[in-house]
């Protein structure tokens, strides 16, 4: 196994980043940012967020687990902000280098290649449900944020005992709780927290990644490796579906 902890992740974000981008760039503009946005719920709750990390233009914001680019690219538009896109899978950081120019590199959230307290603020949207070493990623988010430095995160929480259908392959969802001890433990107070609306985007939004979504499909839907990818997707939307998830935003504070 390589870096991520199970091979159907690697087909998720990393084979199906590089298509992403291949089909984003045929359907042309407009379309690379919605498509880009994989796994950070929505606009909505980009804004959520950004309206809670005390950006100025010009600053900073470390992304963890950035995939292909699109919620840095959207804050770096609305906000004026400087966004640094690290991530593990190869093909989803030259997607946000292509497709967006944004300063990308791989890296794992449990050892970003960034000195102590460089920043303050940072992001990592649907990122922790994904690797098993939550506590690792959080500790490097610490150590990279000044004190009083915002974190803002996407996190699927598990809202039910048992889950009624299988997660996809390599995720592991914290409840409410395991999640609030997990930033009181890495050395967070929590600011501000809410349920994210998924569906919260502007008109032609959904459409546009849908478009990508089939542009793909068209393109490489015979590979094995798409269908792995689909179904990691479809095993999310299921639980989602069925309550047993809930998508909770969180933004909090660097204790010193
Ligand atoms: C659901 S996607 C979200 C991508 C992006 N944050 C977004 O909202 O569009 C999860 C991302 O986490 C990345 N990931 C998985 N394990 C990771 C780890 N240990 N460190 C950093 N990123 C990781 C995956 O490669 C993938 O790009």
């Amino acid at each position: 196994m390589s870096e991520l902890d199970s091979e159907a992740m690697e087909d998720e974000f990393g084979v199906a980043a590089a298509w992403t981008e291949e089909a984003a760039r045929a359907l042309g503009p407009g379309h690379a940012v919605p498509a880009g946005c994989r796994g950070s719920g929505s606009v909505g709750s980009l804004r959520w967020l950004a309206d809670r990390l005390e950006l100025a233009p010009g600053d900073l914001l470390v992304d963890s687990g950035a995939g292909v680019g699109g919620p840095a690219r959207w804050v770096a538009g609305e906000r004026e902000v400087a966004p640094v896109c690290l991530e593990p899978m190869v093909g989803a950081v030259h997607a946000s280098r292509r497709l967006f120019g944004l300063p990308s590199a791989v890296a794992l959230a449990q050892a970003l290649p960034l000195r102590d307290r460089v920043t303050g603020a940072a992001w990592s949207l649907g990122v922790l449900c994904t690797t098993a070493d939550k506590a690792g990623a959080l500790a490097e988010l610490h150590r990279v944020l000044r004190p009083g430095g915002r974190l803002g995160l996407l996190v699927f929480a598990q809202v039910v005992d048992e889950l009624p259908a299988p997660p996809p392959d390599g995720n592991t969802f914290p409840t409410p709780a395991e999640l609030t001890a997990l930033l009181d433990g890495a050395g967070f107070d929590v600011v501000d927290r809410a349920t994210a609306d998924l569906h919260d985007n502007p008109p032609g939004w959904q459409d546009a990644a849908d478009a990508v979504d089939a542009e793909v499909a068209r393109r490489h839907g015979e590979d094995p490796r798409y269908r792995h990818s689909l179904q990691q997707a479809q095993r999310m939307g299921a639980l989602l579906s069925a309550g047993a998830l809930s998508p909770e935003l969180v933004v909090a504070a660097r204790r010193a």
